[in-house]
């Protein structure tokens, strides 16, 4: 028996504005992503390559086509449904600015499940546990703006796996760090996701992390081409 997909992509297409103005960004493009593997989204800048992924997580709405996370229709969620799935079951690593600025490290860590429920004495000892993980215990109570950039990026990796997510979306979550703190990054990521059994999607510029992963998928001008990775 073939497992199905935790993430699906059928004919995804995007354009932007109306009319005589109209840009289209994605065209047609199919992805599947099964539990436990990593799928790496490389192009050029202005390729398409977040667009998709906004598609993807349900940040954004394709203008056609079909995206399918855990069985359910994106497009059959009304926003409110829509934010509890990303809440539930999707994690994100932006580039930077992914943290709440007002709220500490382990409250940041602990929204996503207080969105999904949890109270709030459980999510924080949660979320400290999961900062534990990233080496971050000392720093669960400072502000955002009172850590290096590299301590933002490993609480961001906290808090997008902390409610054991189907699937974590990280888009250049390396690009504004150093080689050193990029690396740490990317092998947190690596280990934290592995852990939960989560599918991950990552969408870089950089070509040694996405040697790591199962499958290289290239955007060219929005058309996008998956080649497994033959073992
Ligand atoms: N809201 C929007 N309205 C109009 N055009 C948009 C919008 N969002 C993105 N685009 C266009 O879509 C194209 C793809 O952008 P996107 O951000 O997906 O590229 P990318 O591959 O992620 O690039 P980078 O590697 O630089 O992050 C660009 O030409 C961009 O200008
Ligand atoms: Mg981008």
């Amino acid at each position: 028996m073939t497992a199905s997909p935790v993430l699906r992509a059928e004919g995804v297409s995007r354009e932007f504005g109306r009319g005589e103005t109209v840009t289209k960004v994605l065209h047609d493009c199919h992805l599947e992503v099964y539990a436990g593997q990593t799928v790496a989204i490389v192009g050029k800048s202005g390729s398409g390559k977040s667009t998709f992924a906004n598609c993807l997580s349900g940040l954004d709405r394709p203008t056609g086509g079909r995206i399918t996370l855990l069985g359910q229709d994106l497009a059959e969620l009304d926003e409110p449904r829509m934010a509890r799935m990303r809440a539930e079951h999707i994690g994100f690593v932006l580039q930077k600015d992914n943290l709440v600025p007002t709220l500490t490290l382990e409250e940041n860590v602990a929204a996503p499940l207080i969105m999904s429920g949890v109270k709030l004495s459980a999510a924080l000892e949660r979320a400290r546990a999961a900062l534990a993980e990233v080496g971050l215990t000392h720093r669960a109570r400072s502000w955002p703006g009172q850590v290096s950039g590299g301590e933002a990026q490993r609480a961001a990796v906290a808090r997008a796996c902390v409610s054991e997510p189907a699937i974590v979306f990280a888009d250049e979550p390396t690009g504004a760090l150093d080689e050193e703190n990029g690396l740490r990054v990317q092998e947190l990521l690596r280990a934290m996701v592995k852990e939960r059994g989560a599918a991950t999607v990552i969408i870089t510029h950089d070509l040694d992390l996405a040697a790591g992963a199962d499958v290289v998928a290239t955007m060219t001008a929005g058309t996008l081409r998956a080649a497994g990775r033959v073992f």
